[in-house]
């Protein structure tokens, strides 16, 4: 059996050849006082801001890097395992090919590649991320064409130039999702002396925010705690709020998209205007993030079908093409 994964910080994706992604869980895990997992994906997430105090969530990926090997590990057992219920035994081991961000030492690509061994894989082979966005999007690397990937996932945003199916200016930055959540919400803490979760930050985000002025403003009502008074209220807030709020991060990105063009060789940066920069993951499907790029860089972006799966799909298309992709996946160790 063939499994890619897409092991993200905000999401962990499994795709399984002929069937497409079969499993979305979030990066979350559960563990007690003892430091035994009580929960894993979905069921952990849950747990996030309610649990009893002896019970910890922890999102053991972050800014695209193992940031606890043992949670990890369990992470991706509890995947590999769920996938195989239901086939019979004799099967054999599943291989597996993981996604990593682009330019993760060799350190940290053992280490992904242990814990998927350890975690029942019979062979584990790793892929740089963008290499993984551009398969999954069905943007052509073999060809002496340069492509342009920008991936905005939860913990980081990684922009990459690619040509001859290797990876010729990239940069990552730990701006994504949950950053600009993060601003989201201290924005709301010093405009309204209201707190807000992460999680309702995100909804903000998801429901009303936008990268540019909208025709028609959007808006919702925000519920928090009121830090002087302790108790619950509500505020409405509009989609041009969250859009300001929202500008450090996004600026930090547009940074990074320019200065990766900047560094892009001529030749190069012409296929790229000619055929415009893609944009993947969760973060592209912010309102006009694709605009707003597009007006600041002069160079046409848009946003790659299936955005959200496009790692994924890649790191399984990877290892069912194998002998075609191999010679693309650089060092394994
Ligand atoms: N419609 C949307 N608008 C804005 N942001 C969104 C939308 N849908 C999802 N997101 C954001 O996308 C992020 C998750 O994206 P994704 O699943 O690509 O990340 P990841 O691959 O787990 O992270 P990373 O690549 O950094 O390891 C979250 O921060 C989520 O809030
Ligand atoms: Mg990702």
């Amino acid at each position: 059996m063939k499994i890619g994964i897409d092991l993200g910080t905000a999401n962990v994706m499994v795709y399984v050849k002929g069937k497409g992604i079969v499993m979305q869980e979030p990066s979350v895990v559960a563990v007690d006082d003892d430091n035994v997992i009580v929960a894993v994906g979905a069921e952990a997430r849950e747990m996030i801001g309610r649990t009893p105090a002896n019970i910890q969530a922890i999102r053991p990926m972050r800014a695209g890097v193992i940031a606890d090997y043992v949670i990890t590990e369990a992470l991706l057992r509890h995947f590999i395992q769920k996938v195989q219920t239901g086939r019979r035994f004799g099967w054999g081991k599943p291989e597996v090919m993981i996604s990593v961000p682009a330019g993760v030492t060799s350190v940290e690509k053992r280490a992904v590649r242990d814990a998927a061994l350890k975690a029942g894989a019979g062979e584990a082979y790793l892929i740089e991320e963008p290499m993984a966005a551009a398969i999954g999007a069905a943007v052509p690397i073999s060809g002496p064409s340069g492509a342009m990937i920008i991936d905005i996932g939860g913990g980081t945003s990684e922009i990459a130039v690619i040509s001859l199916g290797a990876i010729v200016v990239s940069t990552s930055l730990r701006v994504g999702g949950n950053k600009i959540d993060e601003t989201i919400a201290s924005y709301v803490r010093k405009k309204y002396n209201l707190m807000i979760g992460d999680r309702t930050a995100e909804e903000v985000k998801i429901q009303i925010g936008t990268a540019l002025p909208l025709e028609r403003e959007l808006t919702m009502d925000v519920r928090g705690r009121d830090l002087i008074a302790g108790l619950p209220r509500t505020i409405p807030m509009t989609s041009s709020e969250v859009m300001e709020a929202m500008e450090p991060p996004l600026q930090q990105i547009i940074g990074a998209v320019r200065l990766v063009l900047e560094q892009t060789p001529p030749e190069l940066s012409s296929d790229i205007i000619d055929k415009g920069m893609v944009m993947t993951g969760g973060g592209s499907l912010l309102r006009n993030i694709d605009k707003l790029l597009t007006q600041v860089t002069g160079v046409p972006c848009h946003v790659a079908d299936d955005a959200l799966n496009c790692v994924a799909r890649g790191t399984g298309l990877a290892l069912e093409h194998f002998d075609f992709y191999k010679k693309y996946l650089g060092s394994q160790m």
